[in-house]
């Protein structure tokens, strides 16, 4: 919550509920796409802002992971500009992408966690997390001050575009500031959390689903899944979940549903009756009000204060 706080004050005036005028390296007003790029989890939190961009700001976003991007040869029209997303701003693919839209031409800014890199060098601005050192190896809250900046920018760029009316800005704005007030509430479900994590233990194979922003989270959840207790797991946006992954649903492979209730919710939950037509058992992480209006049986339910959507992700 502290970092979140530290990070949202950089790019908020919660006073005037306005988002800070601070320097671009791009209008974001005559921007017909921005290209983003990143790896791992930087890439998920991308993918999040890909997201709000779209949605508050009215403006395209292409999202790819660096080793990708760098190889594919894609055209970058001249009236985009590049966006680079990471803790290090060392990680070689994308820096390598980064160079890429250099020699294309396009305006450079990367959001990176450690100001002195050769990613914040070699762009010609920066959004900074205020995340402090990330000394274990998964990134954490690296990520959840990524997605603060995403917000914020999101922000900004819709106020440019001409897409944020004053009285809409200090709504969202106010509603970010609520951010580490929530996010304390919910560390506060530690003792719900590490219950369900020794069940968790036991198990081979673990599936994530969400829907938009929450499809992202889901493949973050996922790899931290992987990468922290060596559990195999896939995040899958709900909607695919017919698509293929569904014959694989049975007792042995937890499904864990982000669903708060938002405008996606009931769309969710028949994903979940999906699920528990095959004997999957539901972990759902939801809010209160969602909790009420599940009407599916779940092994278990993480129950998350009511949030404004803007925020639950992080
Ligand atoms: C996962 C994790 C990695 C990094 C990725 C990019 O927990 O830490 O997926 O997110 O290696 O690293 P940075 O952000 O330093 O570019």
């Amino acid at each position: 919550p502290e970092v979140i706080s530290h990070t949202l004050a950089n790019y908020l005036d919660f006073a005037a509920g306005r988002v800070k005028d601070f320097a671009l390296p791009f209008d974001f007003a005559t921007l017909d796409r921005l290209e983003v790029s990143a790896c791992g989890t930087a890439f998920l939190a991308g993918s999040i802002g890909k997201y709000w961009l779209e949605r508050y700001a009215r403006l395209a976003v292409d999202i790819d992971v660096a080793s990708e991007f760098r190889y594919r040869e894609k055209p970058i029209s001249k009236a985009s500009a590049a966006l680079f997303v990471s803790q290090s701003g060392e990680t070689a693919d994308t820096l390598a992408a980064l160079r890429y839209c250099r020699a294309a031409g396009i305006p450079i800014a990367s959001i990176v966690n450690v100001r002195q890199s050769t990613m914040a060098r070699e762009s010609d601005g920066i959004f900074p997390t205020l995340a402090g050192p990330e000394i274990g190896v998964a990134s954490t809250k690296a990520f959840t001050c990524q997605l603060a900046v995403l917000a914020a920018l999101s922000l900004r760029a819709a106020r440019d575009r001409g897409h944020l009316p004053a009285e809409e800005e200090k709504r969202l704005v106010h509603e970010l500031a609520e951010t580490p007030r929530f996010a304390n509430q919910v560390l506060k479900l530690d003792k719900q959390i590490e219950k369900l994590a020794r069940d968790l233990a036991q198990v081979k194979h673990v599936l994530y689903l969400g829907r938009g922003t929450n499809y992202p989270l889901a493949m973050e959840g996922a790899l931290k899944l992987k990468e922290i207790s060596y559990i195999h797991a896939e995040g899958y946006a709900a909607g695919e979940l017919k698509h293929g992954p569904i014959a694989l649903i049975d007792e042995h492979m937890p499904v864990i549903v982000i669903a708060p209730y938002d405008r996606v919710f009931e769309k969710t939950v028949s994903n979940m009756q999906e699920v528990a037509a095959r004997g999957g058992r539901i972990i759902l992480i939801t809010d209160k009000h969602g909790a009420e209006h599940a009407t599916v049986k779940t092994m278990d339910t993480i129950v998350l204060p009511d949030m404004p959507e803007l925020i639950a992700p992080m």
